[in-house]
């Protein structure tokens, strides 16, 4: 489902989280590992403020490793406690738990010595669309509990899920805006499946995947899709190279740009043509340490 941010809602969902934060010791921030940087809600710094925060690079079996361990250090430097894990197959879910503990250790040694009894650690999920709020929230609670809908503003009765002895966590994720003002984001959310409409026109985003391929893996685009590549080449023939091997043609032989601009980023989507992490930490480094102090 596709929401439509508007300011009222953004404003709502923002007012739910901070409502939400009152009742926890620690966020766990989920983003996507393949657009750690992405797919995280512009004002999040703001809305969390101090809250202890554990940063969750979700999907880590479809980025590329090496730049998931760059993203890691980067968000270890800020401050935040970050582990990578694959939700979907529940993979790395022991390290959740451990980097949940070392985020809350200060808050909780300092109950301890003030003589309160010992208890489990408070959590909840936010991140925008997609990322795998509910998938992570099922496997930890080891069910399936129903999908509050991707709509901010739906609230239902908060419950908390009982993880092991040691960790509650709220049943209800918040659901924060991506960063959509910015065209190529928009793009690394499409290309990611966090955005599944065209609020970018798709064959953009499939232009801009099969760049990235060209700079990043070209031997692998040439393979997986049986093509060449010329150095005259346009993109737009690699549309017609692809289009003609796969038999996507119109009537009249013509290639019907559609279904290849659709292959491209399902492929790309699911991870079918190789694990890639599309924010690349030496292109956007320089950019990054202006932002806020914890
Ligand atoms: P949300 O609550 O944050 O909106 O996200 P949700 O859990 O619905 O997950 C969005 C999609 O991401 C789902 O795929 C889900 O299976 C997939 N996903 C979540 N975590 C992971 C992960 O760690 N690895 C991989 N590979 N996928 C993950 P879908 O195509 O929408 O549904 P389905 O086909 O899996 O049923």
């Amino acid at each position: 489902m596709t929401i439509q941010w508007f300011p009222g809602h953004m404003a709502k969902a923002r007012r739910e989280v901070t409502e939400q934060l009152k009742m926890v010791d620690v966020v766990f921030e989920l983003v996507d590992a393949r657009i750690p940087l992405s797919s995280r809600n512009p004002m999040i710094d703001d809305i969390v403020k101090q809250k202890p925060r554990v940063v969750i690079l979700n999907k880590k079996d479809m980025s590329k490793q090496s730049e998931t361990d760059k993203w890691m250090q980067y968000f270890k430097n800020q401050g935040f406690y970050p582990v990578q894990i694959d939700s979907k197959h529940g993979k790395h879910l022991g390290e959740l738990m451990k980097a949940a503990q070392a985020a809350t250790k200060e808050k909780f040694d300092r109950e301890k010595s003030k003589g309160l009894r010992p208890r489990a650690i408070r959590a909840m999920i936010v991140g925008i669309p997609n990322v795998g709020k509910s998938t992570l929230i099922n496997k930890l609670a080891k069910k399936s509990i129903a999908k509050t809908g991707n709509t901010p503003g739906v609230t239902k009765k908060q419950q908390w899920i009982k993880v092991g002895k040691e960790l509650e966590l709220l049943d209800t994720p918040g659901i924060l805006w991506p960063k959509f003002e910015d065209q190529t984001i928009g793009k690394k959310l499409s290309l990611t499946g966090a955005i599944k409409d065209s609020i970018v026109h798709l064959d953009e985003v499939a232009i801009y995947g099969l760049n990235f391929l060209i700079d990043n893996d070209p031997e692998k685009l040439k393979q997986f899709y049986q093509i060449e590549l010329n150095e005259e080449d346009e993109v737009v023939d690699l549309f017609d190279q692809i289009g003609r091997r796969r038999g996507m043609l119109k009537r009249g032989n013509e290639i019907d740009y559609e279904s290849v601009t659709e292959l491209i980023i399902r492929d790309l989507r699911n991870a079918k043509i190789g694990n890639y992490c599309f924010d690349i930490y030496e292109e956007m480094k320089d950019g990054l340490y202006e932002t806020k102090e914890h």
